[in-house]
């Protein structure tokens, strides 16, 4: 995975985690972290190897610990994070060695994870791996959350 680790450690990658992971320290509502993004990587990767998607495992990886990495911009001055973080996406994968084509498919994904995709593979194991990752069950703001009801996951899945 030396691909994924030129993501772990690009120095703007860990300054935007941190900054996300320090905006979020009380946070009642789902956050936003390495946490997070791993949760999603491990569920997308889950879910392509049993519905055999044949999707490089690094791309996977890539979407996910990419996904969410807009966010601090979003908590600063309300732009939407996952057009944010496909641009910021861009820019750390441009000092990794995924190609160009490989860099738009990640973005794309990363464009289109807040709704359900009619994108491509990458962007719907992204989204639903997203959704899966979260534990509503025993979520402490779970009468407050936003997500419809129907949404909100009863039990584990992945
Ligand atoms: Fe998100
Ligand atoms: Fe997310």
């Amino acid at each position: 995975m030396n691909r994924i680790e030129n993501i772990l450690s690009d120095d703007s990658y860990k300054s935007y985690i941190s900054d996300i992971e320090n905006k979020e320290k009380n946070r009642k509502f789902c956050c936003h972290g390495l946490e997070h993004c791993l949760d999603v990587a491990r569920i997308a990767y889950i879910i392509s190897l049993e519905e055999k998607t044949g999707i490089d495992k690094e791309l996977i990886y890539a979407a996910a610990l990419l996904h969410d990495i807009g966010r601090a911009a979003e908590y600063r001055d309300g732009s939407p994070h996952h057009e944010t973080g496909a641009e910021i996406a861009s820019e750390i994968l441009s000092h990794t060695d995924f190609n160009q084509d490989e860099i738009k498919t990640i973005c794309h994904a990363i464009t289109c994870h807040k709704s359900e995709s009619d994108g491509d593979g990458l962007s719907s194991l992204l989204y639903r791996a997203d959704k899966l990752s979260r534990c509503c069950f025993r979520c402490e703001a779970y009468d407050e959350c936003y997500w419809d009801e129907g949404m909100k996951n009863k039990t584990i899945l992945y």
